[in-house]
């Protein structure tokens, strides 16, 4: 054999992988192999593989005649629409995709270089968790990749897709990069699977019930996006990637919008209800707003209470923010508070600015939420916008009421453009709630309690719940048209691209966590 034709050979026998009939088993279980993926991911022909050769050290439990080349995870670096990312993606033909020490080895040489050459990572995680084999080497190397996210973490985005199991400590790696995405029937993650949870609670629970894409996107909100299946999972990780800078020394590329700047939208003006208590889906005014069809959406089943994700306003990526009255009425809970300050952290660390529609009653009163922490989760969220140096843009839309006023992008935390349509309503409470406490005595004496009650919010309404009282303050900029609020922010961002500003030198601030 001529030395090329060895090389061939050995790179065949590394594509091979755990063999011909795992690979089957896996598509059996509705599952593609790691390079099968890697080519749905990446741009074609722009694979760039490393470390092919690499095999595990261990010689106990005789896994000296067991060495595969590769010790199943492919990594290397590609490029996504011609934009360079790094990316490993496991296998779990070559013994379960678990973790040897020179699995791990690879995995944190892809994230050493992402982090040195400022591109993003996608890791693609399939595995048994700890090769059981090699013990505590295997902890080490899990812990070395920890080390690794933490450290890339606000440097360069990173995507982690779960597509396959994911248990034990495995699950932190995925849990400290940025995105985390599932696919319905082939994902799941948890910290100790259903056998140890039966035998610790009795509780009977399957591997779906107690860590699948369901349960990641819509109850703990683990995972950021649910795809129906990988194919669909590799052109939404390419969407995503699309909006993102390269990282965090970088702005988010601009590309060439098709839809007019200036398009005004007569249809806004009748989407807010004259009824304060009625509601709508913000979704339908996100997406008038924004480039046509740019919405993209995170975490949509979880707390959609909030609305948030990433769009473009003229070719310019921006980090939108909605709370949703057509949920909960668009109150401010734990969950959605945890949801938005995450995203609005995210936005700030990449230099993507934020719009943020407000349409908030205020923050979710009872037991449960407090005695689930409302105070430093809701506070989290204002930390967030406090903290953020991005350019800030507002649109109250109807209420603003109270700490959710203050919390959503005002202008008292650095808030750069705040609009309000002329339906907003921002005052420190709803003005039936108002006039209760302020004419208790009154009303509790009157003839006609209710009629009084009536007449006085009616006069609360007129004279409280409006925008002019905040604007005759400064508060908000402008009161506008609601039919000119895309041509407004697509200015505001404009004349916002060139802002800098900073927060005091510190080695990091105590986010209420
Ligand atoms: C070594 C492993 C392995 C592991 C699977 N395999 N997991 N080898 N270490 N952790 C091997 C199997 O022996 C098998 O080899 C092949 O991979 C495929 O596994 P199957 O069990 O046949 O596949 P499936 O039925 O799909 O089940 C998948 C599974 C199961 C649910 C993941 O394999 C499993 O429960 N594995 C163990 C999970 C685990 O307890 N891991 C350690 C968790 S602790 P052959 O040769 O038979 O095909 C952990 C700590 C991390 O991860 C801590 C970080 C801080």
């Amino acid at each position: 054999m001529d030395r090329l034709e060895e090389l061939r050979a050995r790179e065949a026998k590394a594509r091979e992988g755990g063999g011909a009939a795992r690979l089957a088993a896996q598509h059996a279980k509705g599952k593609l192999g790691a390079r099968e993926r890697l080519e749905l991911l990446l741009d074609p022909g722009s694979f760039f593989e490393l470390d092919m050769f690499v095999t595990h050290r261990t010689e106990e439990f005789g896994l000296s005649s067991q060495r595969i080349p590769g010790d199943g995870v492919v990594t290397g670096h590609g490029t996504i629409d011609g934009r360079r990312v790094w990316v490993f993606s496991q296998d779990f033909t070559v013994f379960g995709g678990s973790l040897s020490e020179a699995h791990a080895e690879k995995i944190c040489k892809v994230l050493d270089l992402a982090l040195k050459t400022g591109h993003p990572v996608i890791g693609l995680n399939d595995s048994g968790g700890a090769r059981i084999q090699e013990g505590v080497a295997s902890l080490g190397g899990y812990a070395e990749i920890f080390l690794r996210n933490t450290l890339a973490s606000g440097v360069v985005p990173q995507i982690s897709a779960v597509l396959g199991p994911c248990a034990g400590g495995a699950v932190y790696s995925p849990a400290i990069t940025d995105f985390v995405c599932m696919v319905e029937g082939v994902s799941y993650m948890f910290v100790t699977g259903p056998n140890v949870v039966k035998t610790v609670t009795h509780e009977e629970v399957s591997f779906e019930e107690l860590g699948g894409a369901a349960v990641h996107g819509g109850k703990s909100g683990v995972s950021h996006l649910t795809f129906p299946d990988e194919p669909a999972c590799f052109a939404g990780i390419r969407t995503l990637i699309g909006y993102l800078p390269a990282n965090n020394q970088e702005d988010p590329p601009l590309v060439e919008s098709t839809d007019d700047p200036q398009r005004r939208s007569p249809g806004l003006r009748d989407v807010v209800p004259e009824n304060p208590n009625k509601p709508y889906d913000v979704h339908e005014i996100v997406a008038e707003v924004v480039d046509r069809g740019s919405f993209f959406e995170v975490q949509p089943d979880y707390a959609a209470n909030i609305v948030v994700g990433f769009a473009r306003l003229d070719g310019r990526t921006a980090g939108i923010l909605a709370n949703q009255p057509a949920v909960l009425a668009g109150v401010l809970d734990i969950d959605a508070s945890l949801k938005a300050a995450r995203f609005v952290r995210f936005c700030d660390a990449f230099n993507i600015p934020l719009v943020t529609f407000v349409d908030v009653p205020g923050f979710m009163p009872g037991t449960e939420q407090e005695w689930g922490g409302i105070i430093k989760h809701g506070a989290k969220l204002l930390y967030a916008y406090c903290e953020a140096t991005v350019p800030k843009l507002t649109v109250i839309l109807r209420k603003a009421y109270g700490g959710a006023y203050d919390v959503m992008s005002s202008k008292h935390i650095r808030g750069d453009l705040n609009l309000a349509w002329p339906s907003a309503e921002i005052a420190v409470m709803g003005p039936k709630g108002a006039v209760e406490i302020l004419w208790k005595r009154e009303i509790e004496t009157a003839q006609d309690p209710v009629t009084l009650l009536e007449q006085r919010t009616e006069e609360f309404r007129e004279r409280f719940a409006n925008p002019y009282v905040a604007a005759e303050r400064g508060y908000v900029d402008a009161v506008v048209d609601p039919a000119d609020t895309r041509a407004l922010l697509i200015a505001g961002l404009s004349a916002l691209a060139s802002k800098r500003d900073a927060n005091p030198l510190r080695k990091h601030g105590n986010i209420p966590l």
